[in-house]
């Protein structure tokens, strides 16, 4: 059904669908994985004032801007804004998103095949006891560094994203999202009140929630809005691409804001999470991508059935994840199914092995990921959101906007607020940052 064009091209069963799809797109390795470590590099706590703030005050209403612009045009992000704004050159900002989209889907996947590689690890009983910190890193080695595994991990990764695009978006994504999110969310709470019972937890609470700001500089704030608009999906075409299966009749704004919600929550409870447990082990929350898969793994020897606890929670890791780059294949291939009249079955599979390729460099070495994270989980997404509001602000303009956001039945809520900063604010803050970054050379 999904795959067909035209007018039947599939859609979310229900709001709570919806947004259970949504959060489980933005929710994901972003949050367990990316913020906390990019939060320790860029200083703990300062980060996270200024990952709230930029959540709060241009992250919310580019998410809003997004699911318009897809609702209203039930398209692709090409094809969203070729309808929105006919003969112009604003298509090129929705194919900007999907190259975006393939790019960090090559690069996540790498890191989702990691949490594979930990689940299969759970499952054979290494977390039962708690591990040192040495002994974590040499497993982490040992998962991440080996040549040919993470290859094959991430090989598996995909294949398991793949098979649930091709099922289209009511049978796969919605289904998978509904029954496990909140699973996952109580499972996280277990393990922040382990974490901060932990002895010598206390100096990571006071890394992670007392903010020293003056660590403050260009790098937190380019670090704090890249990964803020990495976590939620923005700035890609992957909210767009929602918010076009999203129904008329549905009221946008509560569940838009529910997304957001439910994401920096889950953000925040890696925190709570990860700091706590690597101050009390002695480790450094500098270490970068690495962090996260070093931390947890001497935290489960430490709770209740920790043998269990392992298992469920890297089974949801990957679920999570999966439910990620579900959404960052979705984009490539709807617009190879809307624009170019593809088979569903064909565009999934071609997009697939291409991403596999890109990924292969990521999978065996950790400094292509990383720059590959930082070239397209910040920069890419940034100006991407930055052009986002350029349209809806100026070119398609906010009047049109409200009006589809309100059409369920719902107004947009501080709709002159949401107007003054898609056209000022937010374009103008994120300009700033860019160029502030450009201009003192600190890009990371
Ligand atoms: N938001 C996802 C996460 O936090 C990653 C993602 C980025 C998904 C961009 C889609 C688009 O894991």
């Amino acid at each position: 059904m999904a795959g067909q064009q035209g007018g039947d091209r599939g859609g979310f069963g229900s709001r709570i669908g919806f947004v259970l799809a949504a959060a489980g797109s933005a929710i994901g390795l972003g949050n367990v994985w990316r913020f906390p470590y990019t939060a320790g590099q860029h200083g703990g706590a300062a980060f996270v004032v200024i990952y709230l703030v930029c959540v709060a005050a241009i992250c919310v209403p580019v998410l809003f801007a997004e699911l318009a612009i897809g609702r209203a045009s039930r398209k692709n992000p090409v094809g969203a804004f070729a309808s929105l704004a006919p003969g112009s050159w604003w298509p090129a900002v929705g194919g900007l998103g999907v190259l975006t989209g393939f790019a960090i889907l090559a690069f996540y996947s790498v890191v989702a095949g990691w949490t594979l590689g930990y689940l299969g690890r759970a499952l054979l009983g290494t977390f039962a006891d708690p591990l040192t910190h040495e002994q974590s890193v040499a497993l982490f080695e040992r998962i991440e560094g080996a040549g040919i595994i993470p290859v094959l991990l991430t090989a598996g990764f995909l294949l398991l994203t793949a098979l649930v695009v091709r099922g289209g978006v009511e049978a796969g994504i919605e289904r998978a999202a509904k029954i496990l999110m909140p699973v996952f969310f109580v499972l996280l709470v277990a393990m922040a009140i382990r974490a901060m019972t932990l002895e010598g937890s206390a100096a990571g609470l006071a890394f992670f929630l007392k903010p020293d700001l003056s660590k403050i500089d260009g790098g937190v704030f380019m670090g704090a809005l890249g990964q803020a608009f990495f976590s939620l999906s923005l700035g890609m075409g992957a909210m767009i691409t929602y918010g076009s299966y999203l129904s008329r009749g549905d009221r946008m704004p509560g569940a838009a804001i529910s997304v957001a919600l439910a994401d920096t929550v889950i953000a925040v409870l890696a925190g709570l999470i990860i700091f706590p447990t690597i101050f009390a082990a002695g480790g450094d929350p500098q270490a970068g991508p690495g962090l996260v898969f070093v931390v947890l793994p001497s935290i489960f020897g430490k709770l209740p059935a920790g043998f269990l606890f392992a298992i469920a929670f890297y089974s949801l890791l990957v679920i999570a994840a999966l439910t990620s780059t579900v959404s960052l294949l979705e984009v490539v291939v709807s617009y190879f199914v809307d624009e170019r009249g593809w088979r569903r079955e064909r565009a999934t599979w071609l997009v697939t092995f291409a991403c596999f390729l890109l990924a292969v460099p990521s999978a065996l070495s950790g400094n292509f990921l990383d720059w590959q994270s930082i070239l397209f989980g910040n920069y890419a997404l940034t100006i991407g959101a930055m052009l986002i509001c350029v349209f809806v602000g100026w070119r398609w303009g906010i009047p049109a906007a409200v009006e589809e956001i309100g059409r369920g039945g719902a107004p947009m809520p501080l709709a002159p607020l949401w107007g003054l900063i898609i056209r000022w604010i937010a374009p103008v803050a994120i300009a700033g940052v860019l160029i502030y970054i450009v201009a003192t050379g600190n890009y990371m």
